[in-house]
Parts: structure tokens; C-alpha cells; sequence
């Protein structure tokens, strides 16, 4: 059963070294005090959990983690139970996920108590194939996207202040400068990304030191997981995202660029 976000949320303990932060503006995009708040950060290495108590704090109830299911987010699944448990957890089901993927959806509801919530896109595969064809990820990927994870995404984000991904810098060029807050502009809400400065390293020694459930296809050469139709396992020494859209000029599905 799908669970819903919840909008009873505790606030989060601790506190964090935040510059004094103007009163509220409804809508308006506070980007000097995010980008004073993302500097703050940065200089002191981008410290993931003060990140998630930052946005906890600052945004509750009207904060939520997307999640995919990959190690990042596990890890962040974990890191938010104990630093802000009560933030709500989404993932967009594209209906075409590895079921290693949903199976790590069930073992993170067991382990951590969570529910996240299921979003869908407008039509399910067989529709959007009498609609569009078959296989629309093989001949138009960035009309799949569009239709199964962006526009589910800004569904998901409506009604929100911010969201948190589990972005790293180091994943690829173009998200080589990811800040640790921003505003949004393309989704009209902050983004954080606690985890923007950690490195491959930190995440399984996170995930290992604190035995957090994980996708296995990451132990069978998945560094990088979406859709089953446009993911590929990649060889010893391959780009890790080579294996998303393999062959193909695409390299982001849209959530994120
Ligand atoms: S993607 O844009 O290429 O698909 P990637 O798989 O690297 O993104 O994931 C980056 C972040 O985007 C994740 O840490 C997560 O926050 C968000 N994300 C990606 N896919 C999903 C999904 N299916 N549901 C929810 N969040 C997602
Ligand atoms: Fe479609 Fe592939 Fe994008 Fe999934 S990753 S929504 S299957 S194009």
C-alpha cells in the first residue's frame, strides 16, 4: 500500500550554525540566504547531517526526501530517522523499476518503520504504449522521462518548501557543482543535496558502519540504478553511470537538469 506523506512532523533535534535568516516570504526564492547557508556549508566540508537539520528545521512540514531506492538513499532513509524522523519519504515508481528495487523499498519499511509514498505516472505502461507505441524508451527517452518521472516529480513537489536528494558531485560532470542548498528554479522550491561532497567511499562506509539495507543489484555491477529498460550493469573500470541510457547521448532524465 502506498503510504502518504505525513504532515505531522516532529521537529528535528539539534541545531545548526545558521546565519540569521529573514522572515519568511511566502513563494519568494530566499537565494542570498541559501547561497550565505550553502557557503556556511561548504566550508566546513558540507557536513550531511547538519544539511538535513538545516532543511528539518527551516522547512517542516513542508520538506520531503526522494528517494530511489540507490545507496544514497538508503543511507539518507537511515541518516533522516535519526536526525529528523518524521520528514516524508516519496519515490516516483516509473512501473518499469528492477524488482530488486522494490524489494528494497520493503526491507527499508521493515527496518526504519517508513512508508514511503508511491507516486505514479498519469498513464501506466500499457496506456502510455496505445498511446505513444511500445517501448517509448527505446525510440523518445526524454518523452518517457518526461512522462514518468518529471511530471510525477512536480506532481510529488506541489504543496512542498523543499525536497532533499541523494545528488553527489561526484556522480558526473554535470552535477560537479551541486550545491548543498539551492532554490529550484526549474521546480519552484530549495533543493538540498546533504550528500553533494561525499565521495563513493563515504557512502559505503556509511551504508557498511551503520548496516543499512541496499539494493543488491549494486553488488552485481550497478553503481547506478533507474528503469530496468535503460539501466545496464557496467564493466570494471567503466564511468559509473555509463550504464544509464547506455549508447545513448542522454545522460539525466530531467529531475535534476
Ligand atoms: S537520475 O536523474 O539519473 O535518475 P539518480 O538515479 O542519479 O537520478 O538519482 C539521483 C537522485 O534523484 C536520487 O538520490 C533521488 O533523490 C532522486 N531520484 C532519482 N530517481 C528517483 C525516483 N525514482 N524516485 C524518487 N527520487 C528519485
Ligand atoms: Fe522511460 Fe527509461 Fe526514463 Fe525510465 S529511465 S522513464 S524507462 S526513458
Amino acid at each position: 500500500m502506498p503510504g502518504e506523506i505525513t504532515n505531522e512532523l516532529t521537529r528535528a533535534t539539534g541545531s545548526v550554525d545558521a546565519p540569521a535568516l529573514s522572515e519568511e516570504r511566502a513563494g519568494a526564492p530566499e537565494t542570498a540566504e541559501l547561497a550565505a547557508q550553502n557557503e556556511a556549508f561548504q566550508r566546513r566540508g558540507g557536513p550531511a547531517e547538519e544539511v538535513l537539520r538545516f532543511v528539518a528545521e527551516r522547512y517542516t512540514p513542508d520538506v520531503v526526501l526522494a528517494c530511489s531506492f540507490g545507496a544514497e538513499d538508503c543511507l539518507l532513509v537511515d541518516m533522516l530517522s535519526r536526525v529528523a524522523a518524521a520528514i516524508g519519504i516519496f519515490y516516483l515508481d516509473t512501473q518499469l523499476l528492477f524488482p530488486e528495487t522494490y524489494a528494497t523499498l520493503h526491507r527499508l519499511e521493515e527496518r526504519y518503520g517508513v512508508h514511503p509514498m508511491r507516486v505514479v505516472p498519469d498513464q501506466d505502461v500499457d496506456a502510455q504504449a496505445e498511446t505513444y507505441g511500445p517501448a517509448l524508451w527505446e525510440r523518445q527517452p526524454d518523452l518517457c522521462c518526461q512522462l514518468r518521472k518529471v511530471q510525477p516529480l512536480r506532481r510529488a513537489l506541489a504543496g512542498q518548501r523543499a525536497w532533499i536528494t541523494g545528488i553527489r558531485r561526484e556522480q558526473a560532470p554535470t552535477r560537479a557543482n551541486a550545491p548543498f542548498v539551492t532554490w529550484d528554479d526549474k521546480f519552484g522550491l530549495v533543493k538540498a543535496n546533504p550528500l553533494a561532497a561525499w565521495t563513493n567511499q563515504d557512502v559505503w562506509r556509511y551504508v557498511h558502519a551503520h548496516d543499512v539495507p541496499y539494493n543488491p543489484l549494486h553488488d552485481q555491477g550497478f553503481p547506478s540504478i533507474g528503469c530496468w529498460p535503460c539501466t545496464r550493469a557496467v564493466r570494471v573500470g567503466e564511468d559509473p553511470r555509463s550504464g544509464r541510457w547506455s549508447g545513448r547521448e542522454k545522460t539525466e532524465c530531467g529531475l535534476h537538469q
